[in-house]
């Protein structure tokens, strides 16, 4: 291929974990098919991103993260370290004022931009696309029933004449399907949604419309009707090109392994199977939320691995102590896909937030819905009402949003480790990994939407050039997947 005609494809991932390891990921698999690739950053989000790419070619250029914005802390450049959710807004929006700079970095980039893959909270590089004629996809972490069913909210307004947040109201054209209000997250459960964070989202959505195409994490086999009908209803065009997941982890022999993966291994040579439970980075529980899943884990009996920030742990004086036997609690960082892919985990208490429900479905994992915030309510109803690889721990008051009492968790997660029903997710489970992975592999609907994406967005049919490349095998040396078929030989 020639190289000045070569594609180039500029990456800008919002600044937080979740949307970032899938478009490095993206970044990989665009690399493998001989596409350039440049992230562009902040400078204290790099030294990560850096990190993780350090085995690739791909250009990392950093932006300086603006400065001295009020309900921003000094220095914080990541989600992940906002002492609160109320400093999203202020910290997102700040991304405005960096438009210059990243339109001055698009400008002197030595070989031209094909591209611009940028997260849907960067509604504003849509204009700095449109200025230099490059096309911008969208990338938002979320998956593509819970983005229609926003779309269908905030469009066709099917929630205008329900009287309570718990009313139940129909989706035109989608008639088994009943949601509510509390569905969605507020403002967005409002009849009429107002505030400053109303209005960001809006103005994102309306540079999501103005844009080229809409990259999904996730596979056309999942949420096919809704695929089908984002693309014939809404727009722009929705890829779906994954599951997006982090390359397989990497231990050196002379790094021992941690403690909960031996404590894994243990149970394992037990037979006990483990739940694994983690409810995410972002959400905030309350000690009286925290005691009742405690005490609901602890009477299930099940072998627990719990993910727990410290703070949390405060929360649960002694219980540490009295349940040591059966459950870990394990409060530094872990390696997510490694504990999943671990053959004692045998099911997963989640916040469904995306990225866990795509590692738990190709790590073959049926999932415990607990959805906590964002878009994970309508996640949990994909998975267990329209999937069937998931079962759902809900309320007491009969809401989808509320007080979770304990029999709840102890019943819930009885029937998912032991009992009929989770029999029967186990066999959904598998046939859903199992399309996962044909998706990705050579052929496979992921695979080829990707091919076609990168045809779309460079006017040529570059899934032609990409057959008759001569160095086609070593490309292929690594076809997209090899990675999900080793983890999961288990
Ligand atoms: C968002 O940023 C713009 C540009 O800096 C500013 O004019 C506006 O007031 C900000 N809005 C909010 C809600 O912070
Ligand atoms: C249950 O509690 C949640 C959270 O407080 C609330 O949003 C919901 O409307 C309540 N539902 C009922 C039926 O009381």
């Amino acid at each position: 291929m020639d190289p000045i005609s070569a594609p180039h494809f500029i990456i800008f991932p919002f600044m937080s974990r979740g949307h970032t390891i899938p478009l490095l990921y993206l970044g990989r698999l665009l690399r493998q098919r001989s596409v350039a690739v440049t992230i562009i950053t902040t400078a204290g989000n790099s030294p990560c991103i850096r990190d993780s790419l350090r085995d690739t070619d791909i250009k990392i250029v950093e932006l300086p993260f603006p400065k001295e914005i009020n309900g921003v802390p000094p220095g914080v450049e990541s989600t992940d370290k906002l002492p609160s959710m109320a400093c999203f807004l202020p910290f997102a929006n700040s991304t405005k004022l960096m438009q210059q700079d990243f339109e001055d970095t698009i400008q002197t980039l030595e070989q031209s931009a094909t591209c611009i893959i940028s997260d849907i909270i960067f509604g504003w590089t849509q204009k700095s696309a449109a200025k230099f004629g490059i096309p911008r996809l969208v990338f938002s972490g979320m998956g593509i029933f819970s983005t229609t069913m926003y779309q269908i909210l905030y469009k066709n307004r099917p929630h205008a004449g329900t009287v309570s947040l718990d009313t139940p109201f129909l989706i035109p054209d989608f008639p088994k399907l009943k949601l509510t209000r509390n569905d969605f997250e507020p403002p967005f459960c409002e009849i009429e949604p107002t505030g400053e964070f109303a209005d960001f989202m809006v103005e994102q959505s309306i540079a999501l419309e103005k844009s080229d195409g809409l990259i999904v994490n996730g596979f056309y086999e999942l949420e096919s009707i809704y695929v089908d009908y984002w693309n014939q209803k809404f727009g722009p065009k929705a890829w779906c090109v994954g599951p997006l997941r982090v390359a397989k982890p990497q231990r050196t022999a002379a790094v021992e392994k941690p403690l909960h993966m031996q404590w894994l291994d243990g149970k394992f040579a037990e037979g006990e199977p483990v739940l694994y439970v983690s409810f995410g980075t972002q959400a905030k529980l309350s000690s009286e939320q925290l005691n009742e899943i405690a005490m609901g884990l602890e009477n299930s009996q099940a072998s627990c691995l719990w993910v727990l920030r410290s703070e949390g742990v405060k929360y649960l004086p002694g219980f540490e102590k009295k349940v040591k036997k059966r459950v870990m609690i394990v409060k530094e960082w872990v390696d997510q896909m490694e504990i999943l892919n671990h053959k004692a985990v045998k099911g997963f208490l989640s916040h469904c937030g995306w990225n866990s429900v795509m590692e738990s479905l190709t790590a073959n994992v049926p999932i415990l819905a607990f959805p906590m915030m964002a878009e994970q309510h309508l996640n949990a109803r994909l998975l267990v009402e329209e999937t069937g690889v998931g079962l759902r721990i809900l309320p007491s008051n009969g809401s989808v949003r509320g007080f979770v009492e304990t029999k709840e968790v102890e019943k819930m997660v009885k029937e998912l480790m032991g009992g009929e029903k989770g029999k029967a997710l186990r066999q959904k489970v598998e046939e859903i990994r199992e399309a996962a992975f044909a998706a990705t592999v050579d052929g496979g609907s992921s695979w080829q939407s990707l091919n076609f994406l990168i045809d779309d967005v460079c006017g040529k049919r570059f899934s032609q050039i990409y057959s008759l490349l001569t160095k086609k095998e070593e490309l292929l040396a690594r076809p997209l997947g090899q990675d999900i078929l080793e983890i999961n030989s288990k």
